[in-house]
């Protein structure tokens, strides 16, 4: 997935999310076994007992920072219970040899216990990785191969969804699963027409009132398929909603505004984007200037007019070099196809 390895996986800790809420979650569990280990007497072999199965807590720390931050998190958080154990924040370190072996044991088994933690988690994040790549590709050939029956290159879908993962980053998204499921819903989009019959899908004229009803049906008919799948339900609503339009004038539930799910309102957007600057067989490619016009007279009525305002924002290079990396060569910046002035706007079936 095109641009996704800057975004990381964030689950809220006390209300904040992110590396920097584990990373102060973290150092709070640390020093506070540290407070407790301090404020203990040393005075009876009771007290040096409550002493040590305290410092056996560090290994709660540990395990959460090979969890969290991988080898690196596992040695840091290792590195400041070793220094504890042996005395440098007061005087822990003990005086007689035998208590000495003891406490070298414990700071091995703190090493050990890190350093098993870090390989294991690094192993299941490598394993998750690989499943969900797995999963992502499956998708895209499944996309490609529904975009070569409908527009003869298996890029379209991609694109779009390219398109729309770089508008939800434009709009301050930063989270991953959310990124994931409006990345999904996007390349799969039209996934419902693979029970369109390809009379009515390929048909090369304009469609009769009885096929326009066959072809509404592919939002349902992909919602049906994708929501049986329990990763892709997020992104089914997604499906369903696509061909919604703002002003409550879309299809099939005829909805409006915020009631639209966020990820199809930025779709709708990139649809008509996309439509307009590539080559089909109804128009030429338009310029980027022109789609940009088309999309702002929409706002407010098709779309919603905050995400046309915020796709404006993005500059064209960075949607050149999308449409390139999905084979697409050309998206024009500003120069106008003269035989298509004052064609009508376009929109996706
Ligand atoms: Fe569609």
């Amino acid at each position: 997935m095109a641009a996704m390895g800057e975004f990381e996986r964030h689950e809220p800790i006390f209300g904040f999310t992110g590396p920097v809420a584990r990373g102060v979650a973290a150092c709070i569990l640390i020093a506070a076994i540290t407070a407790a280990l301090v404020s203990l007497p040393e005075q009876s072999a009771e007290w040096l007992r409550s002493r040590e199965m305290i410092r056996k807590l560090y290994l709660l720390p540990i395990l959460l920072c090979a969890a969290w931050f991988g080898a690196r998190g596992a040695a840091a958080s290792t590195v400041v219970a070793t220094l504890v154990c042996v005395g440098v924040p007061g005087s822990f370190w003990p005086a007689d040899v035998p208590t000495r072996v003891e406490r070298v044991g414990e700071i091995a088994v703190l090493w050990l216990v890190g350093a098993l933690a870090a390989s294991f988690f690094e192993q299941q994040k490598k394993y998750f990785q690989d499943i969900e790549a797995a999963n992502d590709n499956t998708l895209l050939a499944l996309a490609s191969s529904l975009d070569v029956r409908e527009h003869n290159t298996g890029v379209h879908s991609q694109r779009v969804a390219d398109y729309t993962l770089r508008l939800a980053k434009e709009l301050g998204i930063t989270c991953r699963e959310e990124l994931d499921v409006t990345w999904r819903g996007a390349l799969l989009h039209d996934v419902g027409k693979i029970g369109i019959p390809d009379g009515v899908l390929l048909k090369p004229g304009p469609l009769t009132e009885e096929e326009w009803k066959v072809m509404r049906t592919h939002p349902e008919v992909g919602d049906r398929i994708l929501r049986k799948i329990e990763f892709l339900r997020a992104p089914a609503e997604i499906v369903l909603a696509h061909h919604e339009r703002y002003d409550g004038s879309g299809y099939p539930r005829g909805i409006s505004g915020d009631s639209i799910l966020l990820g199809a309102r930025m779709f709708a957007v990139i649809d008509v984007y996309d439509a307009l600057t590539t080559d089909r067989s109804y128009h030429t490619a338009r310029s980027h200037a022109e789609a940009l016009q088309s999309l702002r007279k929409g706002a407010g009525t098709l779309f919603d007019p905050a995400i046309v305002s915020a796709f404006g924002k993005i500059p064209f290079e960075e949607l050149r070099g999308i449409a390139r990396n999905n084979q697409t060569s050309l998206v024009l910046a500003v120069e106008p196809v003269p035989s298509l002035q004052g064609a009508p706007a376009v929109s996706p079936q």
